[in-house]
């Protein structure tokens, strides 16, 4: 008869394979899967789709004017490269198999509309659906996973958005596989994003998959949507990495119904968890404050740090005062400071917290765009209500 385990053995064999421990959560653990290995997405892609502010209200013209814009605001060269053109273009299949835009509003065609992209050194992209109709019941990629590969290649598509309307009783993680594998073979290298909503936990097969998975359901022009986001898509921050992102849907910075310290706290979190960042506003009629925001260098340098880390919470002090934390390339933390409630807080992180030593390290407040010194442990700011203070913490030699 076998004998039986002590209880402290029994425990230490469950926990072990938990890596942290005791600290986890209990639930099964993300599989790692083996990287999607197209090259492409080694940051979190940076561009802006019509979504969020146009809706199905797309055409050529918004196009041609969103790309003219990207360039003379000078959002291309801050990295917004790819020009996604969501649900919508698209009409009927035609009898060759082929989706068929809509002549309307897009009457010189999707190859032309590339063409005009890609000479201002943008990159384009297209939304399709994995299931049978997109959101919108336009026609989907079922069954014409292939036909649809080759024609976005031939237009000259560099990013596909596949959604997952319309999809009752398929399988998701066979679908989005059997669409990489159409897109490989379409010969173009085309970042693929998944978008269903983390509804088939695509943190397990996503990195295998495609370069970025949505986590949530859609975001909403509003604080508790931003919040809403943060929470869920920060469970997920093991599976993110260099060409495999988690994707907590696309900005509404400058859509108009947050305030700038909201917009500027939901721009910080997305980059401190390697978001990707598409802009989803109307880049041809900006704010300053809006541009100030979307074209901060030194926050989207922490969202596209070449070490590929998703930053996590690291201290809850108070309920509502949180400290968020990302490890970049160069040793240093990126450090959110998030007041989640309505009133000014100050709040303090350690560097133990952030997973310094302690020692003499360099503050720079990145929206302040000011060195605050140096600090041997700690670092206190008094923090806005529904904003943040994100700063770089740089220990010195
Ligand atoms: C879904 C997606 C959105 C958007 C719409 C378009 O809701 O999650 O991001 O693409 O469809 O219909």
């Amino acid at each position: 008869m076998p004998s039986p385990l002590s209880p402290v053995i029994a425990l230490a064999l469950v926990a072990l394979p938990l890596g942290f421990g005791w600290f986890r959560s209990p639930g099964p653990l993300p599989q790692p899967a083996a990287p999607l290995d197209n090259g492409l997405a080694r940051t979190p892609p940076m561009g802006w789709n019509s979504w969020n502010h146009f809706g199905c209200d797309v055409s050529s013209r918004l196009i041609r004017e969103t790309a003219d814009a990207l360039v003379a605001t000078g959002m291309r060269d801050a990295g917004y490269q790819y020009v996604v053109i969501d649900d919508c273009w698209q009409v009927a299949r035609g009898r060759d198999g082929r989706l068929v835009a809509d002549s309307v509003r897009f009457p010189e065609g999707m190859k032309a509309l590339a063409d005009y992209v890609h000479v201002r050194g943008l990159k384009f992209g297209l939304y399709t659906d994995a299931g049978r109709r997109t959101c919108q019941g336009r026609p989907g990629t079922y069954e014409h996973e292939e036909v649809d590969a080759r024609t976005f290649a031939a237009w000259g598509v560099d990013y596909v958005k596949e959604d997952w309307c319309y999809a009752e009783g398929l399988d998701a993680p066979a679908l989005y596989a059997r669409f990489r594998d159409a897109l490989a073979r379409a010969g173009r290298p085309i970042v693929f994003s998944i978008c269903e909503w983390g509804s088939n936990r695509p943190w397990e097969w996503g990195p295998a998959t495609g370069n970025l998975w949505r986590t949530t359901g859609d975001i909403a022009d509003r604080w508790s949507s931003v919040l809403a986001l943060l929470d869920l898509n920060a469970q997920y921050a093991l599976a993110a990495g260099p060409g495999a992102w988690n994707d907590p849907d696309m900005l509404e910075v400058g859509n108009g119904g947050m305030t700038d310290d909201e917009y500027r706290a939901h721009f910080s979190l997305w980059a401190l968890m390697a978001a990707p960042l598409m802009a989803g506003n109307d880049v041809r009629a900006m704010s300053p404050e809006t541009r100030a925001i979307l074209l901060n260098a030194e926050v989207i340098a922490v969202d596209q740090d070449s070490l590929g880390v998703q930053g996590m919470l690291v201290a809850e002090n108070a309920p509502d005062l949180q400290v968020w934390a990302k490890r970049l390339a160069d040793g240093s933390r990126a450090v959110v400071l998030l007041n989640r409630s309505g009133l000014a807080s100050a709040m303090t992180t350690t560097w133990w917290r952030i997973g310094l030593p302690a020692g003499p390290a360099r503050v720079r407040d990145l929206w302040a765009r000011a060195d605050r010194g140096t600090f041997t442990e700690k670092y206190s700011a008094t923090v806005p209500p529904h904003g943040v203070v994100m700063v770089r913490v740089t220990p010195e030699p």
